[in-house]
């Protein structure tokens, strides 16, 4: 048990659990992209500590950088604005692979694939090692899940509840 916070959590998915799954996610990766030249982009900050992980065991030559969404209320007729942060990479003709922590109602991750397809690489495939496929609802294809999980809010391994938790090296879920 943890707590955070002002509230307690229980061990969702050990250590133990999140490095086999990412170890295997890796070699996938590494023989689906062998004889390509893939470019990481990390989603911050909740992809961190799975990133490093997963990166770790990719045994192809990889190039990676990190990327953090800015998202704010622009004027009435823009709507809301997003930027991407961090983004100096020409991606144009290169395949992209979008590294998330965790995929909930996917509207960030749909932001992060417009801004990145404007670039024109040649393709963008999205690795997120969480999948609440409830909020979710199929809008757009994950090509590589780590875990499909059900609703609950989940904290540790990256995540955050209110800034704290991110260092936790187990995923915690609410009791
Ligand atoms: P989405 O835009 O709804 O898909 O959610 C995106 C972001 O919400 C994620 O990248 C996380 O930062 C955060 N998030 C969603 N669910 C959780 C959770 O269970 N725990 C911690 N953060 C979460
Ligand atoms: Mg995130």
């Amino acid at each position: 048990m943890a707590k955070i916070g002002n509230r307690e959590f229980v061990t969702f998915i050990t250590s133990r659990e999140l490095q086999m799954r990412v170890k295997s996610m890796a070699e996938e990766l590494t023989a689906d992209y062998r004889g390509k030249d893939p470019l990481f982009l990390i989603i911050l900050n909740g992809a961190f500590m799975f990133a490093t992980d997963l990166l770790k065991e990719i045994k192809i030559p990889a190039r990676l950088s990190f990327i953090k969404v800015a998202s704010y209320r622009g004027t009435e007729s823009t709507g809301e604005i997003c930027e991407l942060i961090g983004l100096s990479e020409n991606l144009k003709d290169k395949d992209v692979i979008l590294v998330d922590d965790i995929i909930d109602t996917g509207l960030t991750m749909k932001k992060v694939m417009d801004k990145v397809r404007e670039e024109k690489p040649a393709s963008v495939k999205i690795v997120s090692l969480l999948l609440k496929p409830d909020a979710f609802g199929n809008q757009f294809d994950v090509d590589y899940v780590g875990f499909t999980i059900p609703n609950d809010f989940v904290v540790g391994y990256g995540l955050d509840y209110d800034g704290y938790g991110r260092n936790l090296k187990d995923l915690y879920k609410l009791k």
